[in-house]
This record gives C-alpha cells, sequence and structure tokens, in this order.
C-alpha cells in the first residue's frame, strides 16, 4: 500500500517544510488538493503555490483537481511540476480531451469519482488513464468520515481493470486511517490518501509506517 498524506491538513505558514517533513516521514505520494470554492464549497490553492513548494521534495506531486474546469488550468500544473493529475468525471471538462492534454505534456492522468458517482462511469476511460481516484467523503473539506460503503465501487473497478489487464492504480481518499486502511487494501485500493490521520499523529513517521504494513 502506497501512501499519501493530504497536504490540506498540514501548516501552510510553513509549507515547503510541511512537505519535507512528510518526505523524512517516508509518504510515498504528496497529495494535494486543489479547490476552486465552485466545483466544492472550498478554497485551497493553485498552481503558483504549487511550484514555490515543488523543490522541497524529489517524491511524486499526486494533484487531486477539485475544479469546475480542469482543462483550462492542465497546462499550468503541469508547469508547476505535476507528476499525477487526477480531476473530476463531474467536471465540466470534457474527459478525453482533459486525458490528452495532460499525457500529451508528459504527465500521469487519473479520474475522480464523488460518492454518488457509480464505478461503471469511468470504465470507457480505463484503458486511457493511469489512475481511478475514489472519493471516500464527500470532497471539500479533510477531517470527515469514511464511507465504508463505497468500497465495493473499489472492487468493481479493481475487477474491471484486472478483466481488462491493465495498469490502473486506484487510489482512495478521505477519512482513511488505523481503523480502516486494512478494509481498504482488502478491497484493492493501491495508494491510500491520509490527512488528519497523519498530520494529527504525534507521531506521523510511525503512522505511515503503520499504515504502509496493512
Ligand atoms: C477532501 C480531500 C482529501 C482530504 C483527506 O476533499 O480530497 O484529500 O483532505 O483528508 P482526511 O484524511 O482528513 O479525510
Ligand atoms: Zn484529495
Amino acid at each position: 500500500m502506497l501512501i499519501a498524506p493530504s497536504l490540506l491538513s498540514c501548516d501552510f505558514s510553513r509549507f515547503g517544510e510541511e512537505i519535507k517533513r512528510m518526505d523524512e516521514a517516508g509518504a510515498d505520494y504528496m497529495h494535494l488538493d486543489v479547490m476552486d470554492g465552485h466545483f466544492v464549497p472550498n478554497i485551497t490553492f493553485g498552481a503558483p503555490v504549487m511550484k514555490y513548494v515543488r523543490s522541497f521534495t524529489d517524491k511524486v506531486f499526486d494533484v487531486h483537481l477539485m475544479i469546475s474546469e480542469p482543462l483550462k488550468y492542465i497546462d499550468d500544473f503541469c508547469d508547476a511540476g505535476a507528476d499525477i493529475i487526477t480531476f473530476h468525471i463531474e467536471s465540466d471538462s470534457n474527459p478525453v480531451e482533459t486525458i490528452k492534454k495532460i499525457k500529451g505534456r508528459g504527465v500521469k492522468a487519473g479520474l475522480v469519482i464523488k460518492p454518488k458517482t457509480p464505478a461503471e462511469s469511468v470504465f470507457p476511460y480505463l484503458d486511457m488513464i493511469d489512475m481511478v481516484l475514489v472519493m471516500t467523503v464527500e470532497p471539500g473539506f479533510g477531517g470527515q468520515s469514511f464511507m465504508a460503503d463505497m468500497l465495493p465501487k473499489v472492487e468493481t473497478l479493481k475487477a474491471e481493470i484486472n478483466k481488462k489487464h491493465l495498469d490502473v492504480l486506484i487510489e482512495a481518499d478521505g477519512g482513511i486511517g488505523m481503523n480502516n486502511i486494512a478494509e481498504c487494501k482488502k478491497a484493492g485500493v493501491d495508494v491510500a490518501v491520509a490527512g488528519t490521520a497523519v498530520f494529527k499523529a504525534e507521531n506521523p513517521k510511525e503512522t505511515i509506517a503503520k499504515l504502509k504494513e496493512c
């Protein structure tokens, strides 16, 4: 299991150092939540801020775009150093066009599904993408409770990916911690995002190691 701490829970006055701290604590990916106050009812940061903190680690920048028109901003996030860009199937941008734009920049592409969106909605795009991100909370805020009823969607996706012999990672995001990481793994999650569980831990290094063990 790969662990991607969500920087949404970090001390933003020390954004760069927080990234470095997570790197040293053993994070596999840095999960960066971009919110536009329109697709979701919250605003975080954009590509210019990401560009400033890019130099604090060599680890994968896993950029989760919770914005209405991702296609418009793909170049900006690629220029800022994204390694993986995931965007919502529920956004206003054309999925194929957006995936092509991301891949054309040599960056990995993924689709995200909100809790009410069925797993099957991304089936037509599976052979074009590198990752599917299954939201296990409603996107917008950290610190919410894990929705265990999203795990059947992970199982459905895993079965389809295996059936088609594809190399697509499944990421899960929202409310993940020690009390549900094993269930996530069993369902087929490859990458677990964890915000609160890692940042509120007394010893993030130990927590990341324990989460990875599951
Ligand atoms: C929610 C974000 C998540 C969230 C994870 O919209 O996409 O990445 O911050 O944080 P926790 O682990 O606290 O739910
Ligand atoms: Zn996220």
